[in-house]
């Protein structure tokens, strides 16, 4: 998956700093990420739009540590927001709210006048019963909501069913038949400014195919919008571009995004500001999973490697049935042995890889690879276990930015009944 994850003899490292030593020193089960990974990505977008008007908003639901926003936001990124706590993290991280678009189709009253009072850039709305609260919410604010529609293209974005977004049958976005009568509401609507419009199919999309087809149906609707004298000062494609977890090829962002602004000038909308929403494709090579492994247990049927990281760290594999790469931090000369790698969860569910072929022994590291998205932003307190610490690795460097949770963390602010 990343340059940035390789062995140096016998040792695996994430840029100049051994796993195992990162496990060592931190203890495990530990989130690692390499800044100029995520750097290097955020760079292949930055170069296939330089020069135009644009704006990059970090899917930030992807991993929303605040130093990885930091790293973004220092890099000129905006974010996109799913909620009123993401926003505040924003904010806590140094971003800025001007560069926020906020998404999602449940938005509360109180986050959208958390998001108008830090004055984000655009609330992607995704129904009409939601305009006309925000067009509520803004009017009694005082403020205006400037809004972009959400619409569904009817795509098939090829990724997995719980992933996908851009379908009928998804509960995400107004429905391309209704897109023009929403945008001739909105426009008629006090506290409501229309500025854009956006589309998003579907996460780990590994075609460029499917954006193109989002692309000529969002670009049809744009004309049609135009000729009611409603003006669309920019396009916000999504995010969605997959990465490499074991033998995808998904296109590289650069020529995504090229592909993307070759269509969009041939069309003649080379004028108008691009948005995208980038979550996985910045962040998920960038990461690993360090685990120890706590007992080998072999089996009749079944190898099993209990390691000290489960479902509740990880729950891509429980949850869609995701293949994660699963090496070891340190290589041993014995001969590989076939397991399953699993979690202490009291749950047939928890598992992080099924028949991995490894030569290790107690004690020993794990990295669980490609795990820099949807990993620790996913991550549960199921069976009051502590959320995972992060590290950043820059170089030699490796820096703490989250403290390992405590039981303590995990039950303050619950109370006993009266006696
Ligand atoms: N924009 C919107 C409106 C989204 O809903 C999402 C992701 C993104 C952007 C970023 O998509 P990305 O570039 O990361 O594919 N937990 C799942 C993925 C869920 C994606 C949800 N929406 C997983 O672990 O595979």
């Amino acid at each position: 998956g990343s340059p940035f994850v390789a062995y140096r003899g016998r040792e695996l490292h994430l840029e100049d700093c051994a796993l195992a030593d990162l496990a060592q020193r931190f203890g495990t089960p530990l989130y690692a990420y390499s800044r100029s990974a995520m750097l290097e990505a955020l760079a292949g977008y930055q170069r296939a739009l330089a020069g135009r008007d644009h704006l990059i908003c970090y899917a930030m639901k992807a991993n929303s540590n605040l130093a990885v926003l930091q790293t973004f936001a220092q890099a000129g990124c905006g974010f996109d927001i799913v909620s009123g706590g993401e926003l505040a993290r924003v904010l806590a991280a140094g971003g800025d709210a001007a560069k926020v678009v906020f998404s999602g189709v449940g938005k509360t009253r109180a986050e959208m006048a958390q998001a108008l009072e830090a004055g984000v850039a655009c609330f992607n709305v995704e129904s009409e019963s939601e305009l006309e609260q925000l067009s509520d919410v803004a009017t009694r604010a005082g403020r205006t909501a400037r809004i972009s529609l959400r619409v569904n293209p009817d795509v098939d974005a090829k990724t997995h069913p719980y992933i996908s977004t851009g379908l009928k049958g998804n509960k995400f976005g107004v429905a391309h038949e209704r897109a023009l009568a929403t945008y001739r509401r909105a426009a008629a609507l006090p506290g409501i400014e229309v500025v854009g419009i956006d589309c998003h199919i579907g996460s780990q999309i590994t075609d460029t195919g499917p954006y193109l087809d989002a692309l000529d149906r969002v670009l049809d609707l744009v004309e049609a919008v135009e000729t009611l004298g409603i003006t669309l000062h920019h396009i916000d494609l999504g995010g969605g571009l997959g990465i490499t977890y074991t033998d995808e090829q998904p296109p590289q962002a650069e020529a995504l995004v090229r592909a993307l602004l070759a269509r969009i000038d041939a069309r003649g909308h080379g004028h108008r500001k691009i948005l995208l929403e980038p979550g996985r494709s910045l962040v998920g090579n960038a990461g690993v999973l360090l685990a120890s492994v706590l007992y080998l247990k072999p089996g009749g049927a079944k190898n099993f490697c209990i390691v000290d990281a489960a479902m509740n760290d990880l729950m891509r594999p429980a949850m869609y049935e995701a293949w994660m790469g699963i090496v070891p931090g340190m290589q041993r000369d014995e001969a590989p042995q076939t397991m399953d790698v699993v979690g202490p969860v009291c749950e047939s569910g928890d598992w992080l890889g099924r028949d991995r072929h490894l030569a290790v022994r107690a004690g020993d590291t794990l990295a669980v690879l490609s795990a820099g998205a949807y990993g620790m932003s996913m991550a549960s307190n199921y069976n009051t276990r502590g959320r995972a610490a992060e590290v950043m690795v820059s170089g030699s460097d490796a820096r703490l930015i989250r403290d390992r949770e405590q039981p303590a963390d995990l039950f303050r602010g619950e109370h006993l009944l009266p006696r």
